[in-house]
């Protein structure tokens, strides 16, 4: 059994691959070798009877699947055998998008299914599939080359699994994929600034591995959630939110290494709702513009080094009902922030409130100017100078061909997650945040619930 080989296998896309004997990559140097050979390929046994061609080539897929599972603890896939692949647990068909006489598979639910195993190259015979979840499992390596045959795949859920390696930039080819969630896992590396480009809905990235600075052109994602909470992100909050303001709702930034000031044009941001950069090393001041985000409901800066005066148009928010900003250095704050639901002001330097920091701790840190200059945070917009740095080693996917109004289903809801299962570290230990306590609440540390999802005791 093969368990989380390297998975640089190569996948023939154009032959119906019902039996692959033999897997083949090239190696770096271009010399073709044998990684291994396979020699158990799925055979469809003559006596099983398909619908249509499509839930032939499906069976494939799910069986070639189940052959990496390791390990199934409430037995999701017993039933993953025979002709009738519609009826196995977890695999929902329905009519085909481009001929509706057929009946092909359109959805794999296996969510909180805790099976060990890997994703394989045959998955990518699955051409119809809109939605993948296989949220809280054991599954591991990365996503085979197959997935870049998914061609209508619109949700696809890997979180809280065991997936490694480098950001799946397959995906960003995926004309449809509309919400991505990858969180809890353990991809590392930089990321795609084509990732920003691409025409998602909802990005989660949280608790993975990532170390680098965030794209430059983070601020022309159109997604509405974006969350990118403990990693390793470094460096500059991107400069330019330039055209996130009619369709960013929640961005959590939490828990990173991102270091510089707020960008000015924060105001832009009008239809957030959600901001969290707690637990970071940003400096400087809040900006006044903060005061137009006129739909901010939450909003947590604790556990950076921020100083100055709190804009006083921020308190008064109609919509604002909790302001964390513990752990900084602020040396005034509106009246009006007193009235929110929650406000959090301990340890800055406050006279009129209690628990703050030292006046000599107060003195040492404020007596450093801060220059936002100094971070050379630099702009993407075009109207600003200077212009942006070419981009990096990442080619830029497709452009998405623009959507038509879909017949696949909407995103889950994301309104009540339940409570988070971290996934267990597999080699050492999870990175620690910058500073020295966890912090208290995690709004994004959760894994979202498909209420299609099935209870693993069905
Ligand atoms: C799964 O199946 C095995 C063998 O049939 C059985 O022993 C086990 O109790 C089953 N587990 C659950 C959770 O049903
Ligand atoms: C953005 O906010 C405005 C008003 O504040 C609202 O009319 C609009 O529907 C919102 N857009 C989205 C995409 O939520
Ligand atoms: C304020 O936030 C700090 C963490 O920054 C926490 O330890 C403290 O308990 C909070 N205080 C209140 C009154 O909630």
């Amino acid at each position: 059994m093969r368990i989380c080989k390297p998975t640089l296998l190569s996948f023939v896309a154009t032959v119906v691959v019902l039996h692959i004997s033999t897997v083949v990559a090239a190696a770096p140097g271009g010399s073709r070798r044998l990684l291994y050979a396979r020699d158990d390929p799925i055979t469809i046994p003559p006596y099983l009877v398909f619908e249509n061609v499509r839930l032939e080539r499906a069976y494939v897929a799910l069986q070639a699947w189940k052959r990496t599972m390791v390990s199934d603890p409430w037995n999701l896939t017993l039933n993953w055998f025979g002709s009738r692949v519609c009826d196995y647990n977890g695999v929902v068909c329905s009519s085909s998008l481009d001929d509706p006489t057929i009946k092909t598979v359109s959805g794999i639910d296996l969510n909180h299914g805790d099976i060990a195993g890997h994703l394989p190259e045959e998955l990518g015979l699955l051409t119809d599939i809109a939605l993948i979840h296989v949220n809280s499992n054991r599954f591991c390596g990365t996503l085979p080359l197959g997935f870049s045959q998914l061609s209508l795949l619109f949700e696809l859920d890997l979180s809280n699994n065991r997936f490694a390696g480098k950001f799946p930039e397959l995906v960003i080819g995926l004309p449809k994929l509309k919400y991505l969630d990858l969180r809890y896992n353990e991809f590392e590396g930089a990321l795609p600034e084509s990732l920003f480009e691409k025409d998602l809905d909802a990005l989660f990235l949280n608790s993975n591995r990532f170390v680098s600075k965030i794209p430059v052109n983070m601020g022309n994602s159109p997604v509405s959630v974006l969350v990118l909470a403990s990693n390793k992100f470094e460096g500059c909050v991107p400069t330019s939110f330039g055209k996130m303001g009619q369709t960013l709702n929640e961005i959590i930034l939490m828990d990173n290494g991102l270091q510089s000031c707020f960008p000015s044009d924060l105001g832009l941001l009008k239809n957030v709702t959600v901001l969290d950069v707690s637990y970071n090393w940003l400096v400087g001041e809040l900006p006044e513009s903060i005061g137009q985000m006129e739909n901010l409901e939450v909003l947590n800066v604790e556990r950076n080094q921020l100083s100055g005066v709190i804009p006083e148009e921020l308190c008064s928010l109609k919509n604002l009902k909790e302001f964390r900003y513990g752990s900084n250095y602020f040396t005034g704050e509106p009246a009006t922030c007193r009235n929110l639901e929650y406000y959090n002001s301990t340890m800055n330097c406050l006279k009129e409130e209690k628990e703050q920091r030292s006046t000599m701790e107060c003195k040492a840190f404020l007596s450093r100017p801060v220059d936002c200059d100094s971070f050379k945070c630099s702009p993407v917009s075009p109207c600003l100078s200077p212009p942006p740095p070419p981009p990096q080693i990442s080619p830029s996917a497709p452009a998405p061909s623009p959507s038509e109004p879909s017949l696949l289903p909407p995103a889950p809801s994301r309104s009540s997650p339940p409570p988070a299962r971290p996934c267990p570290p597999l080699y050492s230990p999870p990175p620690t945040p910058p500073q020295s306590s966890t912090p208290a609440e995690q709004p994004v540390g959760q894994i979202p619930e498909d209420s299609s999802s099935p209870s693993p005791m069905n």
